[in-house]
């Protein structure tokens, strides 16, 4: 393939009679409309998204040919923004980046200024990516618990799938914070796992998803930090300790939520809900500077893998299988 200084390098989708081809293509610099920033992008993330995108999946990406890449960090290159200048360091995830918009596999993007985040003191491109829209989701997550007055005296927190991308950085920031972390799993993990992740203990399904019907149970926990939804959310909130809060960010197992009142009604527990696609600006310029500061985390090497463009579909598919651990980088 010719380089061009026209043309950028992009992991592309297409929709060839209903099947999706990836590759690399060569790509035109488009002319920036007022309040847009060219970004050269120098770490993207991979996500759960990103792989329903390259398989066609509309409630992710509705047309095709299209970029995926939810996550992006890098430097602007051109800028018709007034908050925004040639050189500045930035990071975009959400909004409809990667979904509905050309996404963050690609060596540039073209955004409105309303999606860019200026990167935080203490915060490199590659750092950020490594948290990603999972450690922003984590982080939102406990931004929401301590704004509704949890706090680590009032007892310990459950984080559910644990040891995945948003449960492990949830568990670590957690911890960090002086919060006693309860993993809970789909199997019970090793307990040297638990402890990496800075989670003091875990339980079992047989607690996590509780099969007992009852309308409310021995209140154990003081909140929850939920990515699986459905009987394991509910058991969440029937578990949980007077003016506990308990976050709901996934439906791993579920969408659905069958329950009663009585969690809230008797205990005054608090169902927080976590949208980190239309989280407001102000908010998440916070939880970004909180991650670069005080909330900052050490990741461990095996959690973070480091990919490019031109392995990316190996990543892929080991994520559609779900054989993918952790979190997986991507160097432009
Ligand atoms: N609302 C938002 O803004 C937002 C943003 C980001 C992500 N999300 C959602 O959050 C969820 C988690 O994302 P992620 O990136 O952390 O996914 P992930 O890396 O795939 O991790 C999910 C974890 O949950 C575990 N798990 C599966 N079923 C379980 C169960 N029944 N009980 C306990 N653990 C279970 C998995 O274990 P195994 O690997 O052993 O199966 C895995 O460790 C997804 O639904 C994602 O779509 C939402």
């Amino acid at each position: 393939m010719m380089k061009n200084s026209s043309t950028f390098k992009a992991f592309r989708v297409e929709e060839e009679n209903g099947n999706y081809i990836t590759g690399i293509k060569e790509m035109p610099f488009e002319p920036l409309n007022n309040g847009e920033v060219l970004i050269r992008i120098e770490y993207s993330s991979l996500n759960y998204k990103d792989a329903l995108s390259t398989i066609g999946n509309k409630g992710v990406t509705k047309n095709y040919p299209h970029t995926p890449g939810i996550d992006a960090a890098g430097i602007v290159k051109s800028s018709q923004s007034e908050h925004f200048k040639a050189g500045d360091s930035v990071i975009v995830t959400s909004y409809e980046l990667g979904m509905n918009h050309p996404g963050g596999f690609a060596e540039y993007i073209k955004v409105p200024d309303s999606w860019v985040v200026p990167m935080p003191k203490n915060m490199s491109s590659r750092k950020a990516m490594m948290f990603g829209t999972a450690g922003f989701t984590a982080a939102l997550s406990i931004y929401r618990l301590l704004s509704n007055g949890q706090k680590p005296e009032l007892g310990p927190i459950v984080v559910t799938g644990a040891l995945g991308g948003v449960g492990n950085i949830a568990c670590q920031i957690l911890n960090k914070l002086g919060f006693e972390v309860i993993a809970a799993n789909y199997e019970l993990a090793p307990e040297p796992e638990i402890k990496k992740i800075g989670a003091q203990s875990q339980i079992d399904r047989s607690i996590s998803d509780d099969l007992s019907g009852h309308p409310i149970l021995k209140p154990i926990w003081a909140g929850a930090i939920d990515v699986v939804g459905g009987n394991t959310l509910t058991t969440m909130i029937k578990g949980c300790k007077p003016l506990g809060n308990v976050t709901t960010c996934g439906n791993i197992g579920s969408g659905d939520l069958e329950m009663t009142v009585y969690p809230f009604i008797l205990r005054g527990v608090s169902l927080l809900g976590i949208d980190s696609q239309n989280c407001p600006m102000e908010i998440r310029q916070k939880v970004w500077d909180l991650l670069a500061d005080s909330w900052s985390i050490k990741f461990d090497q095996e959690f973070v893998k480091e990919t490019k463009l031109e392995s990316l579909s190996m990543h892929i598919n080991l994520m559609l299988e779900k054989k993918s651990k952790g979190r997986i980088i991507v160097k432009l």
